[in-house]
């Protein structure tokens, strides 16, 4: 581009790059950000109350400082002529009020500090919600032992009842972070970490593992899903069935049969299970069709995505333990409609 092509250019147009380059990669806004600062659990209430008390304090103090060298610097500036200021060396006054003052706003934000730390350090009771978290590379199993489920990617809660997650990682470090719910926190190989909170919400909320863990890092996402209880009741009473067998049902469409002989032939059983409480190497796919994404939050769940998913998985996120099956796309449709039609 020559110089004057440049000149050109009119001042907005660095801003509509942006937002075409930002809707070209994706970078769609999700309905709720994926920020800390808007809390809408109890938990992240107390941590935002924190961060809201640290705040405060820290603009005082900057204000004061700040305030305090520009008079400084406005009043004692040099000027032709002038004397040279009063020089002090030891002032017991001073030096013990600048002592005191610090002392006591570090107290201030000690004190509800510490007091959060042992609060939100505390195991919620037995009538808390279950979950157990896993960590995989890359992805995050959820299993309900109160309800006999194993699921993944959607962490699905009800609202106003508190949930007690307790997680832990099958292979490297990850970190679990709930954005808008809780805090984070790092999953260890043979620990187990906690965290709790009762969500205020219903909604369908990003979150995404904040601790690096491979080539995939990044596309390690969540979502957190908080429902009304009677919604959630209902899910979980509608996912605890066994996984239909269309090769029995006479109803069943040809290409659902195919898929379900497909998954059997092709392999896919053999990581991933269509049961609901039976957990294996790969994430668990019974009613993987109600999943808002797929892939660990890379794709929407859509038919289209799905298919190119399991066709071509190591185009999507290379280094993913899934390997390319070679399917044709009748293949990859059959599939689809199998796992589709299995909820
Ligand atoms: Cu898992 Cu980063």
């Amino acid at each position: 581009m020559s110089h004057s092509a440049v000149r050109r250019l009119p001042s907005w147009a660095p801003v509509l790059l942006l937002v075409v380059a930002l809707v070209l990669t994706g970078c769609a806004p999700d309905q709720y950000p994926q920020t800390t600062l808007l809390p809408r659990a109890d938990y992240a209430r107390e941590a935002d109350d924190i961060l809201r008390k640290t705040l405060l304090w820290a603009t005082i103090v900057f204000v004061l400082v700040e305030g305090a060298l520009l008079v400084a610097i406005w009043k004692f500036r040099d000027r032709p002529g002038a004397a040279e200021p009063v020089q002090t060396h030891g002032n017991t006054t001073l030096e013990i009020v600048w002592t005191i003052i610090p002392a006591f706003i570090l107290a201030m934000i000690a004190v509800p500090t510490v007091r959060t730390i042992f609060k939100t350090a505390q195991k919620p009771g037995p009538d808390a919600l279950q979950v157990e978290v896993i960590g995989h590379q890359w992805w995050w199993e959820f299993r309900y032992p109160q309800l006999g489920i194993t699921t993944a990617g959607e962490l699905r809660v009800p609202s106003g009842r508190t949930v007690s997650l307790e997680m832990t990682t099958a292979d490297v470090l990850h970190s679990f972070w709930l954005p808008q719910f809780a805090g984070k926190r790092d999953v260890f190989p043979g620990r187990y970490n906690n965290l709790w909170f009762k969500a205020e919400v219903e909604g369908n909320f990003p979150a995404q593992c904040v601790e690096f863990c491979g080539v995939q890092h990044g596309r390690m996402a969540y979502r957190i899903v908080s429902l009304k209880p009677e919604e959630f009741d209902a899910w979980a009473a509608n996912f605890n069935t066994p996984p239909k067998d269309f090769s029995a049902d006479s109803t069943a469409a040809q290409l659902v049969k195919d898929g379900q002989g497909l998954f059997l032939t092709k392999g896919c059983v053999g990581c991933h299970s269509m049961y609901p409480a039976l957990p294996l190497i790969g994430p668990n796919l019974h009613h993987v069709g109600s999943r808002s994404h797929i892939a660990a939050g890379t794709l929407p769940n859509t038919d289209e995505n799905l298919a190119k998913w399991i066709q071509h998985p190591q185009a999507w996120k290379p280094g993913v333990l899934m390997p390319d099956l070679g399917l044709t796309d009748p293949e990859a449709q059959a599939l689809v409609a199998y796992l589709r039609a299995n909820q």
